[in-house]
């Protein structure tokens, strides 16, 4: 443990706050209700929250949306609120980390308002605009990320504006210093406030290319995705070094930036001794049914040797650069159960398989609020009954490309972020526990048998097992900070692999089958089984779903 930072040894908990705990009766989520919920995360051994974002937004993209960058919406209650949530996490040690949403405002943000109006006003360049072509289109062919042209006509300036995500969401323009400025001002803001860090949103779209051009056609609506056409630009790094400089540096804080599209190979760059941040969520081992630059509904399949391989080129990577946060699930993802696992595996044993690996590869691992319940997919039976406006517009796409209703239906519900963004099951009370009012989005209908009561009380329960793990992990020199070898590299069934420390290895094989597997016992050497998934573990063999982790002193 020795030289690794606060939040190096410990788990990050995600909570997407709507749908956390709700004081109110408003069927919404609250800060009150996060801090009374603190006890539950020291329990399982958290040290930092990521809530997803609290500041005033008209919730077009529930709260990636933000009118006001250093305010609490009072949906969430108020800034008194938040002072308690810092002060009641700082006795615990857990620490608040914020999300800053910097690509984009809200179309309501006073600053956009102030753009849209002329083209001469003080903030008129705060933003992306561009002139119509000569026939009135849009300037360039782009699809934005939600569906649809990434631009939107203003009848006040007669330009458009480019909006990587929803139309609510015009881009801002970090060429322009102030813009720069006023971010910065506002994460300094929360830094004084005492915030242990933040998650950086979309922050590979800021940088912008310098010209403009359509891109060759990946869909029937003759656009492209714009991430092929802007994301990553160069002189990206640039901006993101006068952050750091400006906001990060002399604190004791991490950073994480969402940063889709960034390779492995490149990761040295983002994070380290030479890099910007902390730490870099990049997606590949979660986008490995999506082809890059494919469009979303075309899925394909994949093997698990090349999630090994992801894994491992992400290990390989953060080796000696920087620090790696490891995630299968967020605000953004289906369950990881239903991503991962077969058909018709059992949920509790699939959700302590992945944990397991969660929770012992080299890195920070991310618990996203529910995954330590064992919470899978939802599958609601029409496209209205979805909130989430991604979901909305991959539908449409679907229908677009010639797929049927129900096709398109089947695609949401395997890729919808709803998935993730059902209410928190806290007992098997009325609204689970999460709310007195009506739940802003149904409670899945497991939440009787999959509550934190509920598991609280059994002890074979997923809850159960995350609280063990994390408590092993959190006591292991090894898992904390050992190498990362590869085991069992192209097996297509067992998920292996060696934690190394000088005097120490720690092997952790997982099943991702629902039959029994055999495997060479002797890649285990002298190694001694010190934990597992199943009450018996049996030698050479991996029951389904089974996870077993086993120690061996070198001498
Ligand atoms: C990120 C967020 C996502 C949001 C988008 C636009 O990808 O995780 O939830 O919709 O950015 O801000």
């Amino acid at each position: 443990m020795k030289n690794l930072k606060w939040w190096q040894k410990t788990s990050v908990y995600q909570i997407y706050p709507k749908s956390f705990m709700d004081t109110t009766g408003s069927g919404t989520g609250d800060i009150v209700g996060i801090t009374s919920k603190l006890d539950y995360l020291k329990k399982l051994g958290i040290g930092a929250i990521w809530l997803t974002p609290i500041y005033p937004s008209p919730q077009v993209d529930n709260g990636y949306d933000i009118s006001d960058y250093t305010a609490i919406d009072p949906a969430y209650g108020t800034m008194a609120d938040f002072d308690k949530l810092i002060a009641e996490g700082n006795k615990r040690n857990i620490r608040v980390v914020m999300d800053l949403v910097y690509n984009h405002s809200s179309d309501k943000h006073k600053w956009f308002i102030e753009s849209k109006s002329s083209r001469t006003n003080p903030k008129a360049d705060w933003y992306i605009w561009r002139d119509a072509k000569a026939d009135g289109t849009p300037p360039t062919n782009w699809r934005g990320i939600f569906g649809g042209s990434a631009w939107q006509w203003c009848e006040e300036r007669q330009q458009y504006y480019l909006h990587t995500f929803a139309v609510e969401q015009p881009d801002l323009n970090w060429e322009n210093p102030e813009v720069r400025q006023a971010l910065f001002d506002a994460a300094n803001f929360w830094l004084d406030k005492g915030v242990g860090g933040f998650r950086i949103d979309a922050i590979t779209y800021i940088k912008k290319p310098k010209i403009f051009v359509d891109g060759e056609p990946d869909g029937k609506d003759g656009m492209v995705a714009i991430h092929t056409m802007t994301a990553n630009t160069d002189g990206i790094l640039d901006f993101l070094h006068e952050f750091k400089r400006k906001v990060f540096d002399g604190h004791d804080i991490f950073t994480v930036g969402e940063a889709n599209g960034v390779a492995a190979e490149d990761l040295n760059k983002w994070v380290g001794a030479d890099g910007v941040f902390s730490m870099l969520f990049e997606f590949s081992h979660v986008n490995l049914s999506i082809k890059d630059g494919e469009i979303w509904c075309r899925r394909t399949d994949w093997k698990l040797t090349e999630l090994k391989q992801a894994i491992a080129n992400s290990q390989a990577a953060t080796k000696n650069n920087g620090w790696y946060p490891i995630f299968f699930e967020n605000h953004d993802k289906p369950r990881s159960i239903n991503h991962f696992m077969p058909k018709g595996a059992d949920s509790v044993k699939a959700a302590k398989a992945m944990a397991t690996i969660l929770l012992t590869l080299r890195g920070t691992p991310f618990i996203f609020e529910g995954q330590e319940l064992g919470f899978t997919n939802i599958a609601w039976d029409s496209i209205e009954k979805y909130d989430d406006i991604q979901s909305h517009g991959q539908y449409e796409i679907a229908l677009n490309e010639g797929f049927s209703k129900d096709k398109a239906l089947e695609f949401v519900h395997f890729f919808s972020r709803d998935n993730a963004r059902t209410p928190m099951q806290w007992s098997a009370d009325e609204n689970a526990g999460f709310t007195t009012g009506q739940s802003w989005l149904p409670i899945h209908d497991d939440y009787k048998i999959c509550n934190a009561a509920v598991e609280d009380a059994d002890k074979n329960s997923v809850l159960n097992y995350f609280r063990r793990l994390d408590d092993l992990r959190q006591h292991s020199e090894t898992l904390l900070s050992g190498d990362y070898e590869e085991l069992l590299k192209d097996d297509e069934k067992i998920f292996a692999f060696i934690r190394a420390t000088e005097n120490k290895k720690v092997y952790v094989l997982v099943n991702f089958t629902l039959d029994e597997v055999k495997f060479p016992a002797e890649i285990l050497s002298q190694a001694k089984f010190i934990f597992g998934s199943y009450d018996k573990n049996k030698i050479g063999v991996l029951q389904p779903l089974e996870a077993v982790i086993y120690e061996e002193a070198i001498k």
